[in-house]
């Protein structure tokens, strides 16, 4: 049985003190939760949602990092600095970053490489646009993607993967994908996993949903056999709503 997993991505929004209110609203509402709980905040917030989250079941993770070590790369940050104040995941690829920052399927699969070797838990995003979807390419996107992205990856580091499906054309605009339609898609992603690396890795990778996810159509998409929870943009921005999210099964 495969944990969900719900992640917040609070993308460029929220300053410190908006973040550690945030976690201690959250905290209470989620302690029973048996559902991974992440909220993935801006750098700037990082070490105030830490500090906030200790002793409690809220993962923190970061939004993007450098595949690099250390060095001339002004304005980066690499995973070693996320990992040396106690971040525990970190969102690779996200299609924002892929269309206004130049992130391609190469950069994609260095990043998540270096996540993996530094044992940070990455969620990596994939997803195609409306053009695609309705020109009949999703299929191709979103498993070239997934093949990509995973290239040169041993068997646990894959398992040890998140991958999100997020189709651009829902991200941020109120059109959720029909749970149908994210189930059909998220097997697709499954069955190109299985054909690189096995039925057995296949089984055990999470792939998240994302794309306008919010507490009204939490339990219906979570409740399909291969979507294994979400991430959530603008509905974890509230403690409450994103509370609701988590707890869709209670
Ligand atoms: P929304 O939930 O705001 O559509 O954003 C989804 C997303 O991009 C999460 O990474």
């Amino acid at each position: 049985m495969r944990k969900k997993v719900i992640a917040g991505n609070w993308k460029m929004n929220k300053l410190p003190n908006e973040a550690i209110s945030f976690i201690e609203e959250l905290e209470n509402y989620v302690k029973d939760s048996e559902n991974e709980v992440v909220i993935c905040a801006p750098y700037t917030d990082l070490f105030y949602a830490l500090n906030m989250a200790q002793g409690t079941n809220i993962k923190i993770g970061a939004q993007n990092m450098n595949w690099e070590e250390k060095g001339a790369y002004t304005g980066e940050v690499s995973g070693e600095m996320l990992k040396s104040i106690g971040v525990e995941y970190v969102i690779i690829g996200h299609s924002e970053r892929r269309a206004y920052y130049n992130e391609t399927d190469e950069t994609v699969n260095k990043k998540l490489k270096k996540a993996l070797s530094l044992e940070l838990k990455p969620i990596v995003c994939v997803g195609e646009s409306l053009e695609q979807r309705e020109s009949g390419d999703a299929k191709t996107i979103v498993t070239t993607q997934t093949k990509l992205a995973l290239e040169g990856l041993t068997n646990k580091e894959v398992e040890d993967t998140i991958i999100a499906y997020e189709p651009i054309w829902a991200i941020g605009t109120g059109k959720t994908a029909t749970k149908e339609d994210a189930n059909e898609t998220i097997k697709w992603i499954r069955e190109e996993v299985a054909k690189n690396y096995g039925e057995e890795v296949a089984n055990k990778v999470i792939i998240q949903y994302g794309g306008s996810v919010k507490s009204s159509n939490a339990k219906e998409l979570f409740e399909m056999s291969d979507i294994d929870g979400g991430l959530v943009g603008g509905a974890s921005l509230v403690a409450e709503e994103f509370a609701k999210i988590v707890n869709y099964n209670k």
